[in-house]
């Protein structure tokens, strides 16, 4: 069986609802001593983290992705659901310290949003080592994760010539034009959306062709668009899939990841991988959270 290795965060998303407005609670004169607490309608508790997302929907499709990443001796559900799901969870690194990563919001009744995000044991992200695990991997995705533990994942997979994929999603704001070249150098794929892709452009100085010359596949999806894939040989564009509604976009990026790959490890061709990630990104538009959808 091909085997997969999905790195990156792992996180859960407590996200509640204010039916009244900040704005009216927030006093111009009184800001240098702002003390408020919002009284709240609903919270719901999403399964999240990128690596965890595209794990989840790697297992869906069938195979047993590796887990890579930090998470705290809060995680014993959450292990259960995404075991249950068919991901191997048995090397994520468990912090004696620290929380899980977790991204708190409270959002107005205008849309208007107080959030933070607590990075927790993603910061010990890096203690489990690619060459700790004895196994051989047919391709490693390296997501958004500690910077640091992404830098050394992208390393490790170039010393022991295993094929790689980045993708440096929200991390990319952390990077500078020379950590980006390190980070990408060398890899199987580069996977951006259009913003980050441009964004990447400018902070390397470098045109798509030069990135072309560093990456075998460059995979950049266009929302509602579609992806477009190319190589030093083709490049195509595959639309995006038909939803039967808009429900959430949450993990829509992820959902495109889990099914291109699955097609890229079955042995499908980059069009047909294209496809079956465009289909899987627009399932999970149809459901609320990134880890609610179901395939048949
Ligand atoms: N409105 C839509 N309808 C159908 N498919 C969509 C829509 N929006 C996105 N997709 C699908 O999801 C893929 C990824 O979308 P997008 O480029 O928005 O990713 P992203 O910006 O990385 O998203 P994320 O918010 O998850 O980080 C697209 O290639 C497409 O297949
Ligand atoms: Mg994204």
């Amino acid at each position: 069986m091909v085997r997969i290795a999905v790195s990156g965060s792992i996180a859960t998303d407590h996200l509640m609802t204010f039916p009244g407005e900040f704005a009216g609670q927030l006093l111009a004169e009184r800001l240098d001593v702002v003390s408020l607490s919002f009284l709240v309608d609903e919270l719901v508790v999403r399964r999240g983290g990128v690596a965890a997302n595209i794990a989840y929907g790697l297992g869906l499709l069938g195979l047993r992705p590796v887990l890579l990443g930090g998470v705290g001796a809060d995680f014993g559900d959450y292990r259960a659901w995404l075991e249950r799901h068919g991901v191997d969870c048995s090397h994520v690194h468990v912090s004696r310290s620290r929380h899980t990563a977790r991204f708190v919001c409270t959002t107005d009744r205008n849309q208007c949003q107080i959030a933070s995000f607590y990075p927790g044991a993603m910061a010990e992200s890096g203690a489990v080592r690619l060459s700790d695990i004895g196994e051989p991997f047919d391709l490693v995705l390296i997501g958004a994760d500690e910077p640091a533990t992404m830098l050394a994942r992208a390393d490790e997979c170039r010393k022991l010539g295993i094929p790689f994929a980045v993708d440096p999603s929200q991390q990319l704001a952390r990077f500078d034009g020379a950590d980006i070249m390190a980070f990408i150098d060398g890899a199987r794929y580069l996977l951006t959306n259009e913003y980050e892709g441009a964004l990447l452009e400018a902070k390397t100085g470098c045109t798509a062709a030069q990135l072309q010359a560093r990456v075998e596949v460059r995979v950049t999806t266009l929302a509602d668009r579609g992806v477009h894939v190319a190589t030093r040989h083709e490049r195509f564009t595959v639309p995006a899939a038909a939803t039967a509604r808009v429900v959430d976009p949450t993990g829509v990026g992820d959902g495109f990841r889990a099914g291109f790959f699955a097609g890229v490890l079955h042995g499908r061709s980059l069009r047909e991988s294209a496809r079956l990630g465009c289909l899987v990104a627009a399932r999970v538009i149809e459901s609320a959270g990134s880890q609610e959808y179901t395939l048949d």
